[in-house]
């Protein structure tokens, strides 16, 4: 290491989870991290919301911040580390202080970024620094670095992602315990595997977030929350992940967004992938995202979603950038290049699709459907019946040849007015991955 140079000073505003992580792995790999950066990573001030809580990390040596502007505003700080999390309010306002201020920002905050991304992108270039995420996109795997540099002479076509780790779990319990979703979920929650308000992970937002993140970055466009069509996961049922099973596929919460000529296409939602894939065999609390390029074809990482060491390890990520002075503009290009994107959502996918309707088991029921399906132009490549229940129904599932998502979906709702179809059928997507 180099005498002269002098150290990055950081301040982390946030002690929880992430922060404390990020503070323990500092001072464990304080020595190789100084001789791979050739500079030493400080911390100068730390803050949090209460100074006396025990953390289980040992903070004597930094100074308390006096306030969050006041960390914003220290002119000895390089980077500021934001751990606190949250979309709006006063983290935004410190974040905007701290661009304000010339120094850069690493965040895992993944809310802030797809909502606010490139507003913040914008002012953090007029100030010359750089907002840097790697920790807001699947935990401890390096796949922001992996599409904004190792593949970024590709040009990207799709980009999949298994993007949180509690819906993840879920499936997998459900699937290897034959066990309902509430009764997992419950399980999760006491476990700490699951939010005491688990809406944000359940219903696909947060997984979303990152989706809006990746598409971004992968094809050179702003972030687009907004018209991200979203489905989680509270509608699906143990008998589905059972029959999909059967029929050879896994059912995964899946962030898609893909080029299709001229147009973009993103969508959050449960989707039955091949068995033989191999982003159905991740499994619990992982993620995973595989990408497609023109030269490179498909990669997929996978790793640890979430968790102080994973997405500490991602934080540390971009310090170790910063302190070697490599910063590049936040989604990639300057935010003058970054084109809007007119993304689709999923109704504009030709796939197949599986469809499982709950009947009354009677005569004319099957015939019925196949009318509903052909006049709507889906074919079917193959229908089996499950169970006869003592209360005179059955369940019909369906497996279409592709066709257009649109044509499936109006099939559906056909369906669904059909006088022997008792429920609302359920309709997945599969994506041959
Ligand atoms: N947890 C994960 O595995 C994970 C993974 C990827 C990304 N993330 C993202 O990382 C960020 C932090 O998550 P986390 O799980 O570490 O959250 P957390 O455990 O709830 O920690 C939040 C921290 O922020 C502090 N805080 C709250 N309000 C504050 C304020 N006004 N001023 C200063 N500090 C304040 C809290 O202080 P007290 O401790 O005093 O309450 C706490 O230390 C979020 O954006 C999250 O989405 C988390």
């Amino acid at each position: 290491m180099s005498e002269s140079q002098s150290p990055l000073n950081i301040g982390i505003a946030g002690l929880g989870t992430v922060g404390a992580g990020v503070v323990k792995m500092l001072q464990q790999n304080a020595a190789l991290i100084s001789a791979r950066c050739g500079r030493e990573i400080k911390i100068i001030s730390v803050i949090a919301g209460n100074k006396n809580k025990d953390r289980d990390v040992d903070l004597s040596t930094y100074e308390w911040a006096d306030s969050l502007t006041a960390m914003a505003q220290d002119t000895r700080l390089d980077v500021i580390v934001e751990m606190i999390g949250g979309s709006e309010g006063q983290t935004k306002e410190f974040v905007e202080e701290a661009l304000k201020n010339n120094k850069h920002v690493v965040t895992a905050n993944k809310a802030l970024l797809a909502h606010h991304g490139y507003e913040l992108a914008q002012l953090a270039e007029k100030h010359n620094v750089t907002i840097a995420f790697e920790a807001a996109i699947a935990g401890g795997i390096p796949i922001v670095k992996s599409i904004r540099e190792g593949i970024a002479g590709n040009n990207i076509t799709s980009v999949y992602g298994i993007l949180n780790g509690t819906c993840n779990y879920i499936l997998t319990e459900m699937r290897e315990g034959e066990r309902d979703f509430n009764d997992v979920l419950s399980e999760a929650q006491e476990q700490g595997y699951a939010e005491a308000d688990p809406a944000f992970d359940i219903e696909g937002i947060d997984a979303a977030h990152k989706l809006a993140l990746l598409g971004a970055m992968a094809f050179g466009v702003k972030p687009d929350f907004a018209s991200l069509d979203i489905q989680g996961i509270t509608r699906l049922t143990l008998k589905d992940i059972k029959i999909a099973d059967e029929l050879g596929y896994r059912i995964k919460l899946i962030g898609m967004a893909r080029q299709e000529g001229v147009d973009y296409i993103q969508a959050m939602a449960p989707c039955l992938v091949p068995k033989s894939s191999a982003i159905s065999g991740v499994e619990g609390v992982f993620n995973a995202v595989q990408t497609q390029g023109d030269f490179v074809d498909k990669t997929m990482m996978e790793g640890r979603g979430a968790g102080e060491g994973p997405t500490a390890s991602s934080v540390l990520s971009d310090l170790v950038d910063l302190a070697k002075g490599n910063f590049v503009p936040v989604f990639g290009v300057p935010t003058n290049q970054l084109n809007t994107a007119q993304w689709q959502g999923p109704e504009n996918l030709t796939c197949a699709c599986y469809i499982n309707c709950h009947v009354k088991d009677e005569v004319g029921v099957v015939s019925d459907i196949t009318s509903c399906l052909k006049e709507n132009n889906v074919s079917m490549d193959s229908l089996i019946q499950k169970g006869h229940e003592q209360d005179g129904s059955k369940n019909i599932v369906i497996v279409t040849h592709v066709a257009s998502y649109k044509s499936i979906k109006q099939a559906v709702g056909s369906l669904a007015n059909l006088s022997n179809v008792l429920d609302s059928p359920t309709l997945i997507r599969i994506e041959n991955i």
